[in-house]
């Protein structure tokens, strides 16, 4: 997980006297190459890590495509933190030719609950907007009941599918993603 510098957090900071200051602004930009470790943390650290997907790659690749790309939220002005600030949310996007595509939403847990995460879907549906994507969607697991509740919160409505795959033998070269 992204380290929260001493301080500061969804609250915000305390000034010398002890008065709380306005919590940072969310900068919700494509990432660089300096992002990828702290965003696989970040990931880590919120239970979005499976041992079948490497995350790392997973990156590399939407970073790789015209039509998908790596956002990351940065945080700037907090205590401790310097140049891009520090890495407090992320989404991969991608647009397939008929609907964009949502992964990997991020938020770090210190500072869940203060509009981060509806900013970086924002921000990811913009981005897929501007790639002539109509729609945007995403898959959630069952079990994840606080995700369903936040895109519910956002808008999102079960689209009424079943999700159906079929992995590629890797000895293909095929993606080993799932
Ligand atoms: C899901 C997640 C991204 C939400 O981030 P967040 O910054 O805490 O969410 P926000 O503060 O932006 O909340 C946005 C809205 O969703 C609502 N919301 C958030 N969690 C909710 C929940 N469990 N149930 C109902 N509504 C919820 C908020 O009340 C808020 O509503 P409002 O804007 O109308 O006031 C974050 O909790 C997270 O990273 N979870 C772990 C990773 C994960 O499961 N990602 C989804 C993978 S599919």
């Amino acid at each position: 997980m992204t380290p929260t510098p001493a301080g500061s957090g969804p609250s915000g900071t305390r000034d010398g006297v002890g008065l709380r200051l306005p919590a940072p602004a969310l900068r919700v930009v494509e990432a660089t190459d300096d992002d990828a470790a702290p965003l696989v943390a970040l990931w880590t650290a919120c239970g979005l890590t499976r041992p079948w997907n490497d995350p790392e790659r997973d990156i590399a690749d939407a970073r790789s495509t015209p039509t998908s790309t790596v956002l990351v939220g940065h945080v700037d002005g907090a205590a401790g933190a310097a140049g891009a600030g520090i890495l407090v949310s992320g989404a991969v996007v991608g647009y397939d030719g008929h609907r964009g595509w949502l992964y990997y939403v991020a938020v770090d847990p210190a500072w869940q609950g203060r509009g981060f995460g509806r900013e970086t879907v924002v921000a990811a549906e913009a981005w897929l907007a501007a790639q002539g994507a109509p729609k945007v969607q995403l898959m959630v697991r069952r079990t994840n009941a606080d995700a369903v509740g936040f895109y519910q919160a956002l808008g999102y409505t079960d689209q009424e599918t079943i999700v159906l795959g079929r992995r590629f033998p890797v000895a293909q070269g095929g993606p080993d993603v799932g």
